[in-house]
């Protein structure tokens, strides 16, 4: 059976590296091999002197402790090295899902979270998100109405890409009561983690909460290092670890070796790497917020909560012809949300990159010359 086209990376291949001034990555900055290593105080000797034979299936023991010290009651087992977090959805997909499945999608979501659920289970509720006048919010008492004694799976996304919404500490308190109630998996991607912006509390992971959930996370957006494909799934359940880790012999079989190295020393020096991204984040965000009130009558402009990208409104009958034009006449970047599956009249834009404020100028610019 076919699947669904993943129309964000079609998206991003066609334009990512041929259009200059992208406004619309969901990565943070990155650096390089040897600013990584110095932040981390490893010599480069010790990288050039790693073996590239085979590593560990499920990661190496040193990096599964350094990831579940990230959290408050993780033990190293409950943790799969992944050869790139899109790994992760994968799996878990094969691994946990039957056709006729039942589950339920928070939506707009990064293509593989329903594409994957939808190929897999044919039997999926979308959980929409909605737009407030100055930000985004969900329904609890629609979502649980979505529930059915088939419902095996819920997959929700915080910090949410590509909304920016983070929910309350008692909202995400209430999904997770409602999965436990209808004892469903819980899959959370927490790629965004860490990213929550000015001084916005963290939210405890859906890990340390609920028994039946399976936690996402990796290098590639809080950290700046999405080159090194490096994340991880978080599952207490050994059931479904092993049928995870079975389902990864047939895909990568072990986490490269370099990545390894190079993810250990990320993590420890994960809260600088964090905190550099936020800190970059806030500050295009005051670049952002000047420019949406300088065109009020083009952009609906809805300030992210957390993580490194918000969805806009665009008052032009298509975001998607508007975004192609823009591409090919101005060289400037942005992600129409039909590729979302979210209707065509938002655009994504991401603030995790040190060349936002400039882009931006090019941006206004084209504007004023049209
Ligand atoms: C919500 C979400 N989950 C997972 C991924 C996959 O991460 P990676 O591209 O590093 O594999 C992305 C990437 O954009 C994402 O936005």
């Amino acid at each position: 059976m076919k699947i669904a086209p993943f129309e964000i990376e079609q998206y991003f291949d066609r334009y990512e590296f041929t259009t200059p001034y992208l406004l619309c990555a969901s990565d943070c900055e990155t650096m390089s091999v040897a600013e990584l290593l110095q932040m981390a105080d490893v010599s480069l000797t010790d990288f050039a002197d790693m073996r590239l034979g085979y590593t560990e299936a499920q990661g190496s023991q040193e990096l599964r402790t350094a990831v579940a010290q990230t959290y408050k009651s993780v033990q190293p087992d409950h943790v799969v090295i992944l050869t790139a977090p899109e790994e992760g959805i994968y799996l878990t997909m094969r691994a946990l899902l039957e056709p006729g499945d039942h589950v339920i999608v928070l939506t707009p979501a990064y293509n593989s979270l329903l594409n994957l659920a939808q190929h897999v289970s044919g039997n999926v509720s979308q959980w929409e998100i909605q737009p407030t006048e100055s930000g985004w919010q969900i329904d609890l008492a629609a979502f649980e109405q979505l529930v059915t004694p088939a419902t095996k799976l819920i997959i929700v996304n915080f910090p949410h890409n590509p909304t920016g919404f983070l929910p309350t500490t008692d909202e995400f308190q209430t999904i997770i009561d409602i999965a436990q109630r209808h004892n469903t998996w819980l899959f959370c991607d927490e790629m965004y983690r860490g990213l929550e912006l000015n001084g916005t509390p963290t939210l405890v992971s859906a890990v340390d909460q609920y028994q039946r959930a399976i936690v996402l996370s990796g290098l590639s957006k809080t950290h700046g290092l999405p080159g090194l494909r490096s994340g991880w799934l978080v599952v207490r359940d050994a059931t479904l670890r092993a049928q995870l880790q079975n389902w990864k012999h047939y895909t990568t079989i072990c986490p490269p070796a370099p990545s390894e190295f190079l993810a250990l020393a990320a993590l420890h020096v994960q809260d600088k790497l964090a905190a550099r991204n936020r800190r970059l984040i806030e500050h295009n965000l005051q670049a952002a917020n000047e420019f949406f009130g300088r065109w009020p009558k083009l952009f609906t402009w809805r300030p992210p909560q957390a993580g490194s990208v918000a969805l806009v409104g665009l008052n032009l009958p298509s975001a998607t012809d508007y975004c192609h034009v823009l591409a090919q006449n101005s060289g400037v970047l942005l992600l129409p949300s039909s590729y979302l599956g979210y209707g065509d009249q938002h655009v994504r834009v991401g603030f995790g990159r040190a060349n936002f404020v400039d882009n931006l100028a090019k941006y206004e610019k084209y504007l004023l010359s049209v």
